[in-house]
């Protein structure tokens, strides 16, 4: 099974188009070391032909174009992008829809029925793509191992998480299982499994058996710290409150790093969906030295698995 990191930013990229942080500052005139970040999603095949696209960021089209192997023109009009799943109706993993209008046939769209319900009402993108290309619907049921056709070789389960409903949803601070998931993608050939969660507050033991279960783990790294946009001055929201498990832990609970200190050696955790704020972005400072220490890694846009 083949893995490519298309994004590995949080909501608002890197740089943020509006935002003039020390990270933000550095990567948009590429001083320092610290690279640009697209926006969250990554692709996922069996055979390195036929594509699961995992999230729509908005950054959709510039993150195919930088992926050729997506393409491969066997005709005048194609497409390896054979379905797209979504872990959450979030503005960050949702608009890309919108650029895959063209299609010239329905887009198979693999969603949890709460996520279906936000891209239906409040951000209706699904009744809006079918005046284009149109959308083949197919719900996730969780807890149920799935395969998605012409997705050869790969078994999808998708787990409820603990996070938050985007907000514009009505569920914002009442969500309901399936608001955002994890998903497991098992390679069928040799049982391999990748752990996907970009979107993590905390993890129940299913979680946790999970995220146990898998060779290589990519999670949630959106902020450092609990108190990161607040001491900032960007915003009045602990992480947690965003729907985010921040590294380091918070008054005696436990953070991602905890989280991960926990799983077999062999596994490979990786950070994803980072904010432009979190101080790993920049490889030269004490918070990415700390992090490489715990043998955990900060994904960069382009990154490879191969599981
Ligand atoms: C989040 O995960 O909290 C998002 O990145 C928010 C957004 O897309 O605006
Ligand atoms: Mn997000
Ligand atoms: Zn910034």
């Amino acid at each position: 099974m083949k893995i490519r990191i298309l994004g590995s930013g949080a909501g608002g990229g890197l740089p943020q188009w509006n935002c003039n942080c020390a990270n933000c500052t550095h990567a948009r005139g590429y001083t320092g070391d610290i690279q640009p970040r697209t926006q969250s999603s990554i692709a996922v095949s069996g055979n390195g032909t036929d594509w699961v696209l995992i999230n729509a960021s908005p950054d959709l089209l510039a993150q195919l174009r930088s992926h050729p192997e997506l393409q491969p023109a066997r005709s005048v009009r194609d497409t390896g992008i054979v379905a797209v799943m979504l872990i959450d109706a979030q503005i960050d993993h949702v608009t890309g829809l919108l650029m895959l209008r063209e299609r010239t046939a329905p887009l198979p769209l693999y969603a949890t029925p709460p996520v279906f319900d936000d891209l239906s009402t409040g951000l209706p993108l699904v009744p809006l793509l079918a005046h284009y290309c149109g959308v083949d619907r197919h719900d996730i049921v969780l807890d149920e191992p799935f395969e998605i056709a012409h997705a050869k070789g790969l078994r999808f389960t998708a787990i409820a998480v603990e996070s938050k409903a985007p907000p514009y949803s009505p569920r914002r601070e009442s969500g309901v299982p399936g608001d955002n998931i994890a998903l497991v993608i098992e390679n069928v050939a040799n049982g391999a499994r990748v752990f996907y969660a970009p979107g993590l507050a905390g993890a129940s033991p299913a979680v946790l058996a999970a995220m146990n279960s898998a060779q290589l783990v990519l999670v949630d790294g959106t902020f450092w710290s609990q108190t990161e946009m607040i001491d900032l001055g960007l915003a009045d929201k602990f992480a947690i409150d965003m729907g985010h498990l921040a590294q380091c832990g918070y008054r005696g609970e436990p953070g991602m790093v905890q989280l991960l200190d926990g799983l077999p050696r062999a596994t490979r955790k990786v950070l994803i969906h980072i904010n432009n704020t979190n101080p790993i972005l920049d490889p030269h400072s004490a918070e990415y030295a700390a992090i490489r220490a715990r043998g955990i890694e900060v994904a960069r846009d382009g990154m490879q698995f191969e599981v």
